[in-house]
């Protein structure tokens, strides 16, 4: 997924289109600059950390959405809160894939060694402590209470997420209802909250900032299927992350559920058997491709597509323009990554 693809697919012959076009991709430098600026630690420790995760990549889709959200709404908002807050949105995503990684045993990420792998968990979690309450210190000076507000929700309802899937480890026979929960906390909550605040700082009409949160939502969902699909499909150079660390961490998620019920008896005994285990490069494959003859890719691709279809149909309401283009083609897009 890159935003670069997402301004071509947008490109158009209308002048004040292209303008636009222009503009955000200047508001997307801008936001690199202020994560640069603002996540500098005068602590040697944490500003390696935080440098070290900004600078290996990520897509930057929140601040994308924050920023398609506040203008495809056509209300004038302050340019600079506006590109601050998009900054705080993927500094609080920072903070969030730091703890994530602690908390899933990962040692890559972006192709590239986990914060928590080379500096260790102690310095992780601490300095994704640091990020997150940058990110909220900018919140308060460039959003006010009201997005405060939100946000915290979205970051409650995170680490909530995070949580109850820890508790679900283990849990080989968990329901699609708990699956749902848990992706909706973790994931859906801050996309979701991303696009909502973005409306909020143009003080749009409610039925913009609603319609808005539900295409977060929807592409919330649908994003978190398809990281669930990658996690098993992708080998390490493409996704840049483990491969089949879900399944071996315990981690039930819709791919093994669509399995668990369309497997053969065999195959069945074989994935109940190295559920959950340390096991070899050979047996994941073995697992993938009970994954890939039962269909359960495709069916969990299947749902990721209805989400998507869901998020578009939410932001119909939305005045047309280039904005709203780049907002219905990034949902494409999240079904087609491969990162
Ligand atoms: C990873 O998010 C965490 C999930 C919610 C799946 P992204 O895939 O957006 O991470 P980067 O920032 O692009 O690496
Ligand atoms: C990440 O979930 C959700 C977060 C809140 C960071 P995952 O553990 O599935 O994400 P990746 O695959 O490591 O990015
Ligand atoms: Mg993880
Ligand atoms: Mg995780």
């Amino acid at each position: 997924m890159n935003v670069i693809n997402l301004f071509q697919e947008a490109e158009s012959t209308d002048n004040t289109a292209q303008i636009n076009l222009e503009i955000l991709s200047t508001n997307l430098q801008t936001v690199e600059k202020y994560l640069l600026e603002e996540a500098f630690s005068e602590v040697p420790l944490v500003n390696d950390i935080s440098k070290h995760t900004l600078l290996s990549g990520g897509k930057r889709l929140r601040p994308l959405l924050t920023i398609l959200s506040n203008k495809c709404t056509e209300q004038k908002s302050n340019e600079d809160s506006l590109i601050h807050i998009a900054a705080s949105m993927e500094m609080l995503h920072m903070a969030t894939l730091i703890h994530d990684d602690v908390v899933d045993n990962s040692d890559t990420r972006r192709g590239k060694p986990t914060a928590s792998y080379l500096y260790g968990n102690t310095a992780s979690i601490l300095s994704g402590d640091v990020l997150l309450a940058k990110s909220m210190k900018l919140l308060a000076i460039y959003g006010g209470i009201e997005i405060i507000k939100e946000v915290s929700e979205a970051m409650i309802q995170l680490a909530e997420g995070q949580v109850l899937e820890i508790e679900s480890r283990g849990k080989y026979q968990l329901s699609t209802k708990e699956y749902f929960k848990i992706i909706h906390l973790k994931t859906a909550s801050l996309l979701s909250c991303c696009c909502k605040v973005g409306a909020m700082l143009g003080k749009s009409h409610p039925n913009y900032i609603n319609a808005l949160f539900d295409y977060g939502y929807h592409i919330g969902i649908a994003f978190q299927i398809v990281d669930d699909i990658i996690d098993y499909q992708q080998k390490k150079e493409s996704s840049g992350k483990p491969m089949g660390l879900d399944y071996r961490e315990g981690c039930v998620t819709m791919p093994l559920i669509f399995a668990r019920e369309l497997a053969n008896d065999e195959d069945k005994v074989i994935l109940t058997n190295l559920f959950g285990k340390n096991i070899s490069d050979a047996e994941m494959n073995t697992v993938n491709n009970i994954l890939t003859s039962s269909g359960a890719f495709d069916k969990s691709k299947a749902i990721a597509n209805l989400y998507v279809e869901k998020a578009c149909t939410a932001i119909e309401v939305l005045p047309n323009n280039v904005f709203k283009d780049i907002l219905l083609s990034s949902a494409a897009m999240v079904v087609e990554r491969t990162k």
